[in-house]
């Protein structure tokens, strides 16, 4: 089987750009090839090896990515401990869930639910959103055409990383009420999570919110349908987050990866709670302290999976200049970035080859 696969993806008659342009012209994703009944994988879906699940490294069934209780967050002596669990988890991690943060159940089940239907919705019905990079709100199936391979997934993206303002208007009908019930609860506590990581790096409650890190957003909804054959393609490829902080809430099907140590780990849904995440832009205005770490998303034999990935990225067109904190940084500890602004780390996200280090063009 594999060398089949080898020898197909080194030419044998696969154009893989007709493949893509074919396939994004029927604007209905990975759905409509799943709906179709196939049982064998698409060629340009089909990963190297290399990349593969079973291929890659080590998988320790027994790692677990940190749990944090948010409960006690109004008392003084449960706040102290909390503190200290989510720098522990975003050093050691960069990943952990939490429980009890607030956001009500029947807002994450109606989103999850909203989002599923949007995407099963008939294709009439979302087809005149399909775009790659130009609207706010949009749907697409493989928006970064860096990666060698298609990934398994769709996804609904909305981004008020450009602008603060979004008109409701824009967002599809079927689930406008859910989604924007959702934006609501994590804004909310992104600014909860933002000022704890604050008080974990030692700092005052607000400095992440003066660095603007509560300020742009965009949410990308994804819908991971079944896959023919899983063990060949990807949900979502390896990578880390280009944003301040990342909320992900996800329905329990399972496949989220995050490389700890080495490791691929499996991070298992837990009903009710959230995930957090560590982005780039807080890796580095910590010069480092805290991690940004590569996750990945299994494709699934079962499904639909959906996930929503709430990205704190800061506004792309503030003139405001991120750099290492400066209580962060000493003598013994020097910056190990230069200044710059989020217009700027997005421009260099886009236009740099995904091998490329993702730090180096802002290191000093
Ligand atoms: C992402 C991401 C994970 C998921 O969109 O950046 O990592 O569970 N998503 O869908
Ligand atoms: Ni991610």
């Amino acid at each position: 089987m594999d060398t089949i696969i080898a020898s197909e993806l080194q030419g044998g008659g696969f154009d893989r750009e007709k493949e893509r342009k074919a396939f994004d012209e029927t604007k209905a994703g990975t759905k409509g090839l799943a709906d179709s009944g196939i049982n064998i994988l698409p060629k340009m879906f089909i990963q190297p090896s290399d990349e593969r699940v079973q291929n890659s490294s080590i998988h320790d069934a027994n790692l677990r990515v940190p749990v944090i209780d948010l409960a006690g967050l109004d008392n003084d002596i449960d706040r102290e401990k909390i503190v200290q669990e989510v720098l522990y988890a975003s050093q050691k991690w960069g990943f952990f869930h939490v429980l009890n943060h607030g956001i009500p159940m029947d807002v994450l089940d109606r989103m999850i639910e909203g989002i599923k239907m949007f995407h099963e919705q008939d294709l009439e019905a979302k087809e005149e959103l399909y775009s790659r990079g130009k609207k706010q709100v949009e749907y697409n199936s493989n928006y970064d055409r860096r990666m060698k391979a298609a990934i398994w997934r769709d996804t609904l993206a909305v981004n008020c990383s450009y602008t603060d303002h979004l008109d409701p208007k824009l967002l599809p009908p079927i689930c406008r009420n859910t989604i924007l019930d959702h934006i609501d609860e994590v804004l909310k506590l992104g600014n909860t999570i933002l000022e704890l990581l604050s008080l974990a790096l030692g700092l005052k409650p607000d400095c992440l919110k003066e660095m603007e890190g509560d300020k742009g957003w965009t949410c990308v909804y994804h819908y991971y349908p079944p896959c023919p054959q899983p063990e060949l393609a990807l949900g979502t490829e390896k990578h880390s987050d280009s944003s301040f902080i990342t909320v992900l809430a996800q329905n329990q099907i399972g496949g989220l990866q995050v490389l700890h140590e080495n490791q691929w780990v499996d991070v298992q849904p837990i009903p009710g709670a959230l995930i957090i995440n560590i982005g780039d832009i807080l890796q580095m205005i910590s010069n480092d302290k805290l991690k940004s770490v590569l996750h990945r998303v299994r494709a699934n034999r079962v499904g639909p999976r959906i996930s929503a990935a709430f990205f704190f990225t800061g506004l792309a067109t503030s003139p405001k200049t991120c750099a290492p904190i400066k209580e962060l940084i000493s003598e013994q500890n020097p910056p190990m970035y230069r200044e710059f602004t989020i217009g700027e780390f997005f421009a260099n996200y886009f236009s740099r080859s995904l091998n490329e280090d993702r730090y180096k063009h802002f290191m000093i």
